[in-house]
């Protein structure tokens, strides 16, 4: 076997155990109740980030197979946001387009001498390959999607890539899959799989048992190799299996959903974001309207767009909704909707004299925030490592923190993060001097905690943390 020269390969990362787990437990944030099927991707990364990912075929070969919902394709959205900061990094061919022979030609553009060869843009090119890559990895993600859709020639090209890395285009030249995870999804043998899943399995009740998934992975492999060749299947690194969703698992999501649509309000609306709280019946609604044995989480989100976004936006629209509010979500009496409640209370970050964490380990800097905010009225706690800030949140929890990203004895993210899962929603800033890592930042990003460079002006920092406040709490500066 080759091995890839790291040169050849990407800018090595973090090629440590750490940045594994951090992978690892990074998906498994995004990725509900699906550990077994992640766990199996995150070495197959590992290796390219290494240099060691073998040459002549692509860096991993996934088979996705499992019912509908379950996570199949968000698996590969959300590998795109971990490596490449963007769900769009992916190459996808849906095979549902390619579902006769002539139509491949779309795919690898016509041989010369067709008619309207020059016209034929081919889907899988190089240039294709690379835009879905970023400065952070040089990884492309090609996904086919429902593969037993392809026809026989599709499936003939992909054997060629899965192989070789290679695929030889219409104008003969070829486009190389070194780099690249592929990813193979199906839902051959989902329907038997929901079959066996008595009523009671798996929806609404605890987690199928290991026999029931083991169970489950047998029907996938068996229906895959009714409709594919041995030698297709052979070339296939791993098949991961998705089990059903249990409830936890899309209450978990759903979590999640409703904490995205919260972050969207905080950044879009700025200094007019408003909390939403979704109360137990109202997310009962929402699971039961979104969620299925037979579709799984997979209308959850147009559920939550159709019942809460779209109803939030017409209240922000018509003026009934203030900075600040705090709108409650509730059911409807008849059980037919939900209700909205805004002005329940305001922010429980927009007290008159909000307290507010900072932590640096600059002392001089420290001193110079402390003076400065100490004019606006606001109450500070200041430690100089993550250690003393532990013990400030251990007494009180802070209304906003400004947080200095490398501390002595830990990280100012690691802290911020801490404070979330202590649950409060107080606005994080983190200052930075230094560059941070493309791990670091993707938890900023999905936890929405904003930036701020060094060097910057008090009065910014200020003007910012009032913005977050609510501008209606603090007395000016
Ligand atoms: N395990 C999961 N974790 C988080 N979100 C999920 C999960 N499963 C499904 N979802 C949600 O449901 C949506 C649909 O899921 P996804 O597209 O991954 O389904 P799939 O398994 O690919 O289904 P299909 O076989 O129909 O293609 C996702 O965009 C996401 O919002
Ligand atoms: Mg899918």
């Amino acid at each position: 076997m080759v091995i890839k020269s790291a040169g050849s390969a990407s800018k090595p990362r973090k090629p440590t155990a750490e940045a594994a787990t951090d992978l690892g437990s990074q998906l498994s944030r995004k990725i509900v109740g699906q550990a077994a099927a992640i766990q199996q991707i995150v070495p197959y990364i590992q290796m390219f980030e290494a240099g060691l990912a073998p040459e002549g075929r692509p860096v991993g070969v996934f088979l996705l197979l499992g019912p509908t919902g379950t996570g199949k394709t968000r698996t590969v959205e959300a590998l795109a946001e971990v490596l490449h900061g963007s769900e769009k990094c992916v190459l996808k061919i849906d095979c549902g387009e390619y579902q006769m022979d002539h139509e491949v030609a779309k795919l690898i553009g016509a041989p010369p001498g067709y008619l309207g060869h020059r016209e034929t843009v081919p889907m899988l090119t190089q240039q294709k390959l690379h835009a879905v890559t970023s400065e952070r990895s040089k990884l492309s993600l090609v996904l086919f999607d429902e593969i037993e859709k392809a026809a026989p020639s599709l499936t003939r090209l992909l054997l060629g890539i899965l192989d070789r890395a290679t695929l030889r285009l219409g104008d003969n030249t070829t486009v190389n899959f070194e780099n690249s995870l592929i990813f193979l999804t199906s839902n051959l043998g989902a329907r038997e799989m929901l079959k066996e899943l008595n009523p009671d399995f798996g929806f609404r009740a605890g987690a199928p048992s290991r026999d029931v998934t083991g169970k489950l992975e047998a029907i996938g492999l068996n229906a895959v190799r009714r409709r594919f060749s041995p030698e297709f299947i052979n070339r296939i690194d791993a098949v991961l299996t998705y089990r059903p969703l249990d409830a936890a698992s899309l209450e978990a999501i759903l979590d999640q959903q409703i904490g995205e649509l919260q972050r969207l309000i905080d950044i879009r609306l700025g200094e007019r974001r408003f909390d939403v709280e979704v109360a137990a019946a109202a997310r009962q609604f929402l699971l039961r309207m979104g969620t299925s044995r037979e579709y799984g989480a997979r209308e959850l989100k147009r559920t939550i767009h159709r019942h809460l976004t779209q109803p939030l936006a017409a209240l922000v629209a018509a003026g009934g909704v203030a900075p600040g509010d705090r709108v409650r979500v509730d059911l409807k009496e008849d059980g037919a909707g939900l209700a909205f409640q805004p002005a329940i209370g305001r922010l429980a970050a927009a007290p008159e004299q909000p307290v507010v964490l900072l932590v640096d380990d600059n002392r001089d800097l420290l001193r110079y925030l402390e003076k400065n905010m100490t004019q606006t009225g606001w109450q500070l706690l200041a430690a100089q490592s993550a250690r003393q800030a532990y013990e400030q949140i251990g007494r009180r929890l802070p209304d906003a923190a400004l947080l200095d990203y490398l501390l002595p004895d830990g990280s100012g993210i690691e802290l911020a993060v801490e404070l979330r899962r202590r649950g409060t929603r107080a606005p994080i800033i983190i200052m930075t001097g230094a560059q941070m890592g493309p791990e670091e930042e993707a938890v900023c990003e999905e936890y929405g905690f904003p930036v701020l460079r060094k060097p910057f002006l008090a009065a910014d920092m200020v003007r910012l943390l009032r913005g977050y406040l609510g501008c209606n709490c603090v007395a000016s500066a």
